[in-house]
């Protein structure tokens, strides 16, 4: 079985939007997904409601997630680990604790644009549209993740 984390900051807008984007994708294959983020403030909470509604929009239900903090054990527990931003790499690099863990780590919009470095820009702030590109982006990059598996 293939274990893919998201990662974001909040665990509340993009990463569970990414989680439940590629199991959607992925459904029938041997893949498990989750989702964390890099901050606590949001622990044991559902998704924002914005990202919620894009999903649904969709036909996707991530309504059941419920909000978690990345911890060094993620390292043990998944093979690929995706971030959102430059942000979330600086911060998740900085548990890792050997050249196996760092190369798990990779930006997940790296997956659409190779080499690019684009971040998944946070939407926690800004208004409905944004939830709609970010959806947008990842649904592009959890396509190529979903063809490779
Ligand atoms: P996310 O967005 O990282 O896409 O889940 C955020 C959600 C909440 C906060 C920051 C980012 N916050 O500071 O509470």
């Amino acid at each position: 079985m293939i274990k893919i984390l998201m990662v974001c900051l909040g665990n509340i807008c993009r990463s569970p939007l990414a989680e439940g984007i590629l199991k959607s994708k992925v459904e029938g294959k041997n893949v498990m997904v989750d989702s964390a983020g890099t901050g606590g403030w949001h622990i044991g909470e559902s998704p924002d409601g914005r990202s919620v509604q894009i999903a649904e929009i969709n036909h996707i239900d991530i309504s059941g997630q419920t909000c978690r903090k990345f911890s060094i054990a993620d390292f043990d527990n998944f093979d690929k680990i995706y971030v959102m931003d430059s942000s979330n790499y600086r911060d998740v690099m900085a548990y890792a604790r050997d050249i196996e863990d760092e190369q798990k780590v990779e930006m997940i919009l790296n997956k659409s644009h190779p080499g690019s470095n684009k971040d998944v820009p946070d939407p926690y702030y800004g208004g409905e549209n944004g939830f709609k590109q970010v959806f947008e982006m990842l649904d592009e990059a959890c396509e190529v993740i979903a063809k490779e598996i």
